[in-house]
């Protein structure tokens, strides 16, 4: 994202963006596409009680919870979360739901653990938006104890798709995204990042993460996506209205098409 509008880079965090972040984050939780990925990484992840379980970039948190939840008091579940507005979120949705889920400042870049703590990692649509993804595969294989597991889930924006517009319109608020984003092909790149880190992938799974036919609203990601791209100058503000406007129009008949792939990446260290 442009530094106008809000971001979830580390390096940019803004507590003015908090609200609309986790507005964002919620919604999408709620998509049928993530239940699906985050339910087949727990699958995949098969948490066991008294288990070490890490989410790296934990944003509000729900995923330490279902972790905690599992591994039960004699275990430990924690998340990583560098935005320290965001941390206070995720620690006061797991203090409601009277959950041991915990919550502790840090970088994917730098875990603030030692070698071998985790018997399952998990790290969540945070790759596309780090400069170094490779270091952030090292650090998990690290933290990791030998026969553990992790999953990492993100999605490669050249799967986005978005129905209907005009195609040059279209194409322009595309490459505007990708251009925006710090690691843009994070999904398919996933696993010979994990494999390049030392650990043997064994899975994949994948979801679109198809976004509701009322998702053009204020507020909604193809709003922030086309004024992201009038303020890059890639598109003017008519074309944007009339994009947002036949989206809309196309919507309320049924006719309406936005979605981006998201993979998940499985994979042990022996
Ligand atoms: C799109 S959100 C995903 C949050 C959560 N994993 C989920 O799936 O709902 C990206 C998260 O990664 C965090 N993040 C960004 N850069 C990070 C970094 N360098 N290390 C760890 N987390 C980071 C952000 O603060 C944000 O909480």
């Amino acid at each position: 994202m442009s530094d106008t509008q809000p971001s979830f880079r580390s390096e940019q965090i803004n507590p003015g963006d908090l609200a609309r972040l986790v507005d964002v984050l919620d919604r999408q939780a709620a998509l049928p596409g993530i239940v699906r990925l985050r339910s087949w990484a727990m699958l995949a992840l098969a948490p066991r009680p008294g288990e070490h379980a890490l989410d790296v970039g934990s944003g509000t948190g729900s995923e330490v919870q279902a972790f905690a939840a599992v591994v039960g008091s004699a275990g430990d579940a924690v998340g990583v979360e560098p935005n320290p507005w965001m941390r206070a979120v995720a620690e006061e949705r797991a203090s409601e739901h009277a959950s041991s889920a915990r919550f502790i400042e840090g970088n994917a870049y730098e875990l603030p653990f030692p070698d071998a703590t985790f018997d399952v990692v998990r790290c969540e649509r945070v790759f596309q938006h780090l400069a170094d993804p490779e270091r952030a595969a090292v650090e998990i294989a690290r933290v990791l104890k030998p026969g553990g597991r992790a999953v990492v889930i993100d999605s490669d924006w050249a799967t986005a798709i978005m129905h209907p517009g005009d195609p040059e319109v279209l194409s322009a608020l595309s490459g505007s995204m990708l251009a925006a984003t710090p690691n843009p092909y994070s999904g398919r790149r996933l696993a010979g990042q994990l494999t390049r880190a030392g650990l043997k992938v064994t899975d994949i799974g994948s979801q679109a993460l198809l976004q509701e036919s009322d998702a053009t609203g204020d507020g909604s990601f193809l709003r922030v996506m086309a004024a992201m791209a009038v303020a890059r100058g890639v598109i003017t503000e008519d074309q944007s209205t009339a994009l947002v406007d036949e989206l809309a129009v196309a919507a309320e008949v049924g006719d309406f098409h936005m979605s981006v792939t998201m993979f998940a990446v499985l994979a042990h260290k022996v």
